[in-house]
């Protein structure tokens, strides 16, 4: 079945309980896979694990906002939206053969986008208009825990086993998606979710765990019409990623362990799933993300903002400041010897 962006919003929409409101919705390709993390690890070359970052080439392994703009020191984005030079960053998905050689699963574009498949990234305002305010330069926020290895009580990161033939109508990360990796083959390949906060204190544009300068409603993470709590009560648009992990080359059951457990593996060495997580680094030009807020934007086209070409966006990538193996190797980029 062929989905058109406009089909998927509206379904999005839909699954949300929503009528047609704005949410923005595009694609960023891959700018590079790197052993760096400026938020969790700033300076360090290399960092804990393997990372997939997309937008501005300004990436680097320090980003202190005193010294760094992403907008002035970026000369090229992977994202659509070319006024943005945010990062964005997750895992990266491997596959384990019985011989114990690791694959890189490779990404593809989400229904309805081209690029190459690195991050779907949404900005989705409150459903029912109300005022949303844009992120300040040198905001910056992450979800999930590379060291989790047990389900957290959240839904924050969750994974869909999609079907042959498309979508499954839920983007709330209950079931059928699971916070685990799906223990059976996807015909459609493995799409991770994870879905940012809503709720801002107002004043600081990181904290030291990058996480409590925002808070979700109480009233539930998907509920972004929901007031904010008093600590946090400035809204701000949901900011969620989907990545397309393309794990059908893979699905051949004489290649899964003899076991019968699945042969995924995130870059945090982490088989269970629960250790997704994604960081991001707000880097929009001047006023670009208000405007196209305040003009109620949806999909991948936008009036008041400027968009480049997929093969443009594609064009913008950089060599890993970190050089190893990333591909075809027995241990995961700097986790040692395999204890699966
Ligand atoms: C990354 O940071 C290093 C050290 O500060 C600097 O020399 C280099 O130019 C930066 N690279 C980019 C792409 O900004
Ligand atoms: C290990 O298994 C993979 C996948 O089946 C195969 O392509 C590769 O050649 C094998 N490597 C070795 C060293 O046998």
């Amino acid at each position: 079945m062929y989905w058109t962006a406009l089909t998927l919003i509206l379904l999005v929409q839909k699954a949300f309980g929503q009528g047609r409101a704005p949410m923005m919705r595009f694609s960023c390709s891959q700018l590079v896979t790197d052993r760096i993390d400026p938020l969790v690890n700033p300076g360090a070359i290399p960092s804990p694990h393997l990372h997939q970052i997309v937008g501005g080439n300004s990436f680097n392994a320090t980003m202190d906002p005193s010294t760094h703009d992403l907008p002035t020191d970026s000369t090229c984005t992977s994202c659509t939206f070319s006024e943005d030079f945010s990062n964005y960053w997750t895992a990266v998905l491997y596959f384990q053969a019985r011989n114990g050689t690791l694959r890189r699963v490779p990404q593809f574009p989400n229904v309805g986008l081209k690029g190459n498949g690195g991050i779907t990234v949404y900005y989705i305002p409150p459903y029912d208009g109300s005022k949303v305010t844009a992120f300040k330069p040198g905001f910056r926020m992450l979800v999930g825990d590379a060291s989790l290895r047990t389900q957290g009580k959240d839904r924050k990161v969750c994974h869909r086993c999609m079907l042959a033939n498309g979508d499954r109508n839920n983007i709330e990360c209950s079931s059928p998606d699971t916070q685990y990796l799906p223990k059976t083959p996807c015909g459609g390949g493995i799409r991770t979710v994870i879905t940012f906060p809503t709720c801002w204190d107002g004043v600081n544009t990181d904290s030291p765990n990058h996480e409590s300068h925002v808070a979700y409603p109480p009233k539930g993470i998907f509920d972004n019409n929901a007031a904010c709590p008093s600590t946090h009560p400035v809204k701000i648009p949901q900011v969620m990623y989907e990545v397309m992990w393309d794990t059908r080359p893979f699905n051949d059951k004489s290649l899964w362990p003899e076991d019968g457990s699945q042969p995924f593996v995130w870059s945090t060495n982490d088989k269970t799933g629960y250790s997704q997580h994604g960081d991001y680094v707000f880097g929009w030009k001047g006023d670009a993300l208000q405007r196209a807020l305040d003009a109620k934007c949806t999909g991948n086209t936008c009036s008041v903002l400027k968009v480049q070409s997929d093969a443009e966006a594609m064009k913008c990538t950089k060599k890993p400041l970190y050089q190893e193996a990333q591909d075809w190797i027995t241990e995961l980029p700097g986790m040692g010897a395999m204890t699966n």
